[in-house]
């Protein structure tokens, strides 16, 4: 075989993708049929299939082929434009009715929340059945008790070990149990922050921690994030240097909206300004455990100051009823096991007990693989949605994991002024402004592929192409 040959195949192949050939997400002909139809040997087609999976045109699926990847849309598919227009300053924090509204109805992830099933599903009958064998064998003596404000100790273990695929070692001991991650966001900010003190965050950011800036009376300076890249460094660089700034909150796996993941270098990079800055770095990792090829290491595994503090939940990766979550709380961890105590006390017993032993028996490692493929599924029946009713005009970036794609619109269009009018309809929607204290993103939208994509969720996605079709919207 000369290697002209296969670069020949290669780029034959390359150009059946360009052209539409073969779509987004279809499944390349097998090996065989390929070296049978191009009149080559096996062994050109697989060093071309390699190929084009390091260019990032295909992937492969373990026992099932080579599928044309979703980055070869990007002729097609531009990605949003997240640069900020806005000087980067610290301010203060005032937020519209608008994001309580949001949060009071808890649906931000389902566009039509009257079209969820009410059966429960296979995953969380098994969930819930180890919680109820953990709540029958309760004795009187936890009951008369509340537990270590540390939380269960077999579940520390267990998240331990959960992290432990993700490379990072942590002691149990250095796990502390929170009612979910925007509990854990919370106690890492009030450890760490007085009233006044300048927080950064990745712009577009997640609407509960401008929340919590706001109710915790701490400025905000917003640093812009792309889809590709997460936070851009030389902006935090730059901040770092001008303004005091006490901590960063940062998701580095599928941020959301944007559903960025910060590269390795850049963790690296973010680490060392933090270390010379002395900035407490707040990561929050509750989309970590929802890439669908791979998952990344948490910035926390690369510490080497103990001033990240790493924050996550089972809210998004199996049961946002659940409200448990962690915080591994770095040099701050006895000041945030106190604060725990005085604000919670404890956390349930039995149902940590019942998600540990789900842990242990190895329910949630198998209940991740379908739901990754499954949220894979939803992405791209999304997708496709959108490039069926929606005009060349909108711009999104394709994530390869967690719950959401941003969209962005043309520049006139105001996506909340359409909240209201659309909630009499039952469709809710997650405008552009929730994830700005800077009044950035008017013309952005959140859309998730957390549910499937049944025909009802696609004729509210159509009847929102409609209105921006019509212009109906006001701006
Ligand atoms: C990025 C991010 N962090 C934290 C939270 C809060 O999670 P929990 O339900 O575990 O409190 C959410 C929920 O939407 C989120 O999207």
């Amino acid at each position: 075989m000369t290697d002209t040959l296969y670069r020949q195949l290669a780029n034959e192949l390359i150009a059946d993708i360009e052209s539409g050939r073969w779509q987004s997400y279809s499944r390349l002909p097998s090996i065989r049929e390929l070296a049978k139809s191009r009149n080559v040997s096996i062994n050109t087609v697989i060093k071309a299939l390699h190929f084009l999976e390091a260019k990032g045109f295909v992937t492969v699926k373990h026992k099932s082929g080579y599928y044309v990847s979703s980055q070869s849309r990007t002729a097609v598919v531009r990605p949003p434009d997240t640069r900020s227009t806005s000087p980067l300053k610290p301010v203060e924090v005032t937020l519209p009715k608008l994001f309580q509204d949001i949060m009071v109805r808890g649906a931000a992830f389902d566009i039509l929340p009257s079209a969820e099933r009410s059966t429960p599903s296979n995953n969380l009958i098994i969930l819930n059945r180890h919680i109820g064998r953990a709540t029958r064998q309760q004795s009187n003596i936890k009951a008369n008790y509340y537990d270590n404000p540390l939380g269960d100790e077999t579940l520390r273990q267990q998240i331990s070990l959960q992290y432990r695929e993700r490379y990072l070692r942590l002691d149990p001991d250095e796990i502390c149990i929170t009612s979910g991650c925007q509990n854990a966001i919370f106690m890492a900010l009030m450890s760490t922050c007085q009233p006044g003190d300048n927080v950064a965050v990745e712009s577009p950011a997640f609407y509960g921690v401008l929340q919590l800036l706001e109710s915790l009376g701490l400025n905000i300076i917003e640093i812009p994030s792309h889809p590709d890249s997460g936070i851009d460094v030389e902006a935090l660089t730059a901040a770092a240097r001008r303004w005091s700034i006490k901590a960063l909150v940062i998701t580095p796996s599928f941020a959301t909206p944007s559903g960025a993941c910060i590269p390795r270098d850049n963790c690296q990079q973010i680490i060392e300004i933090a270390n010379q800055k002395d900035i407490v770095i707040i990561e929050d990792d509750i989309y970590g455990e929802l890439g669908f090829q791979s998952q990344l290491s948490p910035i926390k595994s690369l510490d080497s100051d103990n001033r990240v503090i790493l924050c996550g939940s089972f809210s998004k990766c199996l049961s946002r009823d659940l409200r448990i979550g962690w915080i591994i709380g770095g040099q701050w961890h006895t000041k945030i096991i106190q604060l725990k105590l005085v604000t919670l006390l404890a956390s349930n017993q039995a149902q940590q007990q019942g998600l540990a032993s789900y842990l242990a028996e190895g329910c949630f490692r198998r209940h991740l693989i379908s739901f990754r493929q499954t949220l894979q599924l939803q992405r791209d029946q999304l997708i496709d949605t959108l490039n069926q009713y929606w005009p060349d005009s909108i711009r999104y970036h394709i994530p390869e994991g967690g719950l959401a794609i941003w969209v962005q619109l043309p520049a006139h269009i105001n996506t909340a002024n359409w909240y209201f009018d659309l909630i009499d309809q039952g469709i809710t929607l997650t405008p552009g402004m929730l994830f700005s204290a800077e009044n950035q993103f008017k013309n952005y939208l959140r859309l998730s592929f957390n549910r499937p994509i049944i025909p009802a969720r696609k004729n509210a996605i159509r009847k929102l192409a409609k209105m921006f079709e019509m212009s109906k919207f006001k701006s």
